[in-house]
């Protein structure tokens, strides 16, 4: 019996777990999100404002929850927008305000949004068919958000019936890359996704999706599709490819680059545009390949104790250029210890955009005892390599104060005996001398 009702109490526990989960994930109500709003004031000579705001989140048009419309005493009431996203883009939990002490905080930006036509080759057929305008004229918004740790960065474009402050997600992008870091010759996908409001007239009139890729303050164009006419319009980057089916599909315009090069490193822009609007998010992508090592000469020469060898450790394929290199020396106790004495070299750049650089060591082989183990030590931000080669230092060294020491005492020792048996021998011959002498007498 009592295992009976455990068996229950277990199955009841599971099922409110299970039925609390549900209306959690279910719930049209998302934690409200701090921002700022951004304005851009005409009548005061374009001064800008930055004002405290709150976004309240719902995914549902009609669910209105009053507990969760309460205004901070820091918030004008103005500056509060009730937003709808059927998508749920901006219910993400990086988004979720800040717990108590905690210093990091999501960021999130919204301001007016200016809607136009886009005279970009492959953008303006979208606005070509003559869309009535009835339906532009309203207050749109765009917001910019930044989740925690850079999990989320969303980019969405809002429509709100003319001050009403209660806006309509129309156009959300969004990626879930924000930073990242890839091997070098590896694929590498750079995600971005959007989502249009099916119930916007806008939707259905066709999209185009454009990559750009951004470095140092220079710009390039990397690949642009016309979904309207369904072509790549225009590519400036081998091997850089959209999954086109998964585009039309889900929205997903993520940029995949077959083959990473050391100049894929940058900034990427993601735009996806409709007639009249388009919204933008930027990934950074950095490709990361630590050095290989090699010593030279290797292996290294038998060294005699006092003599300097000259070891060369050449690192070399790396990306980016920030490298630190040095030398351990392990000896027979087996304790590691650092060297000094290393000069390194400025650093070249090889056909392939890797950087290579090396270290040139004046070994002085006097205070290494009979050798031991020398490692070329190189701290890389894609990782710590090491190279080691065995060194051997052969032959007798230059005696130690104790070993002249104990010569001297070994020399005196033998003097001393010499001069004993010495004595003893010659005093023992004149005893001789004189008994003979004596004798003749
Ligand atoms: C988008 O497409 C790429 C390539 O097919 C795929 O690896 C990725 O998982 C897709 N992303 C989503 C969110 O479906």
């Amino acid at each position: 019996m009592t295992d009976f009702s455990t068996i229950y109490k277990l199955c009841l526990l599971t099922v409110t777990c299970c039925i609390q989960a549900c209306s959690s994930s279910s719930s049209s109500r998302c934690p409200a999100v701090e921002c700022w709003l951004v304005q851009d004031h005409v009548s005061r000579r374009g001064a800008t404002t930055q004002e405290k705001s709150l976004l309240h989140i719902r995914t549902d048009a009609n669910s209105r929850d009053a507990a969760s419309e309460q205004i901070p005493s820091d918030i004008n009431p103005d500056r509060v927008f009730f937003i709808t996203d059927p998508a749920a883009t901006l219910c993400h939990q990086s988004l979720s305000p800040p717990t108590r002490g905690s210093l990091q905080k999501a960021q999130c930006e919204i301001s007016p949004f200016l809607h136009q036509p886009s005279t970009l080759k492959w953008v303006a057929p979208l606005t070509v068919t003559g869309f009535s305008p009835v339906y532009l004229q309203a207050d749109w918004f765009s917001a910019a958000l930044l989740g925690l740790n850079k999990q989320l960065i969303i980019s969405s474009i809002m429509r709100s019936p003319t001050a009403t402050k209660e806006p309509n997600v129309i156009l959300s992008v969004s990626s879930k890359t924000v930073s990242v870091q890839a091997r070098l010759g590896k694929p590498v996908l750079l995600d971005c996704g959007f989502w249009v409001d099916p119930s916007s007239p806008l939707s259905g009139l066709g999209f185009a999706v454009e990559w750009r890729y951004q470095f140092r303050g220079k710009g390039r164009l990397v690949l642009a599709y016309d979904g309207k006419t369904d072509r790549v319009a225009d590519t400036q980057e081998e091997g850089a490819t959209l999954d086109f089916e998964g585009l039309h599909q889900k929205g997903n315009a993520s940029l995949i680059l077959q083959e990473t090069k050391v100049r894929h490193s940058g900034t990427y822009i993601c735009t996806v545009h409709l007639p009249y609007l388009q919204a933008q998010v930027a990934v950074e992508l950095e490709i990361v390949e630590p050095p290989s090592l090699s010593i030279h000469p290797s292996p290294l020469p038998l060294a005699v104790p006092g003599q300097t060898l000259v070891v060369q450790c050449e690192a070399s394929g790396f990306a980016p250029l920030s490298l630190e290199l040095s030398w351990e020396f392990k000896g027979a106790d087996g304790k590691s210890r650092p060297l000094e004495s290393a000069s390194v070299t400025g650093h070249r750049q090889a056909w392939d955009g890797t950087y290579g650089q090396s270290t040139r060591l004046e070994l002085d082989t006097s205070n290494l005892g009979t050798g031991g183990e020398l490692t070329c030590v190189a701290v890389h931000p894609g990782g710590t390599r090491r190279a080691s080669t065995s060194l051997s230092v052969i032959g007798f060294g230059s005696p130690s104060i104790e070993d002249s020491m104990a010569m001297v005492g070994v020399a005196l020792v033998l003097y001393g005996l010499i001069k004993v048996v010495s004595w003893t021998f010659s005093s023992s011959g004149t005893d001789v001398a004189d008994k003979v002498e004596k004798k003749e007498k």
